[in-house]
């Protein structure tokens, strides 16, 4: 299924247009920031362009494993480390944005930010969770922490249910959009809870079983076609 092969790695054309997907809001931005088309609070508009692309590719990971153990589309697995990792440095660029372009580096008024803003506590406290998660993602780290790997990166649905929180209290009226992206974490969070995945699982198994056993359509059926064909009619 490997459409490019690069320096022994294979990719397929899922994964190209996953990486090229997770690309372009970053590109995008480079390209209006170069030619000042950002608004006329670029900072405020940056933060904006790194905050979304961080939770859409962040929902997007913890949907791999749905997506592969309930549609048995496997392709999707494949997916979930890099989606993560990239989820994992919008974060980071969001919060540099947030420390370095916003408050300078300056530690007092970063502090008083951070402790004042209740909104802000919360994202800090969901990039303080990406952060050990993004660098144990590598296999190695997967090999030597054993079991302990799978129980430390449960904590990534803590973290974005910590992000919905962040995007609800920084909203000011309409909270409809990040309480929609919240009913996406949330229904993906009720997947990792074992009887309600099994309920979905028979579900969709009954769905699928009831598909392949519906007779054909009256024109499909075998016999009916060359009965109706022209000069096989009945006289
Ligand atoms: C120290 C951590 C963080 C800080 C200080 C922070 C700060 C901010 C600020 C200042 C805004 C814009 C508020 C406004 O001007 O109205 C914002 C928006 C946002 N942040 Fe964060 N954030 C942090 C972590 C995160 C993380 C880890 C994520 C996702 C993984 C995230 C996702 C978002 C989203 C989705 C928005 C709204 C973007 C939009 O409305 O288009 N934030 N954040």
């Amino acid at each position: 299924m490997a459409v490019l092969r690069w320096r022994g790695l294979e990719f397929t054309r899922l994964q190209i247009a996953a990486h090229l997907g997770a690309w372009l809001p970053l590109l995008v931005l480079v390209y209006d920031y170069r030619a000042d088309n950002l608004t006329v609070n670029p900072i405020q508009d940056i933060t904006f362009r790194t905050g979304k692309p961080a939770l859409v590719l962040l929902i997007l990971s913890l949907a791999c494993s749905p997506l592969n153990s309930l549609f048995g589309f496997r392709q999707a697995i494949k997916l979930r480390r890099p989606l993560g990792v990239y989820a994992f440095l919008y974060a980071l660029l969001h919060f540099l944005t947030f420390i370095g372009l916003d408050y300078g580096f300056n530690p007092k008024l970063l502090y008083d930010a951070i402790f004042e803003k209740r909104y802000a506590l919360v994202g800090f406290a969901a990039f303080l969770i990406l952060l050990p998660l993004a660098l144990t993602s590598t296999k190695g780290w997967q090999r030597r922490l054993g079991k302990a790997w799978k129980r430390l990166h449960c904590l990534v649905y803590v973290a974005a249910l910590l992000v919905i929180v962040h995007y609800v209290w920084l909203v000011k009226s309409d909270i409809r959009e990040p309480l929609a992206y919240g009913a996406g974490v949330a229904a993906l969070l009720l997947l990792r809870v074992t009887p309600i995945k099994q309920r979905v699982h028979w579900a969709l198994l009954a769905l699928t079983w009831r598909g392949a056993r519906r007779p054909p359509a009256r024109a499909e059926r075998p016999g009916l076609a060359s009965a109706r064909a022209p000069g096989n009619r009945p006289e």
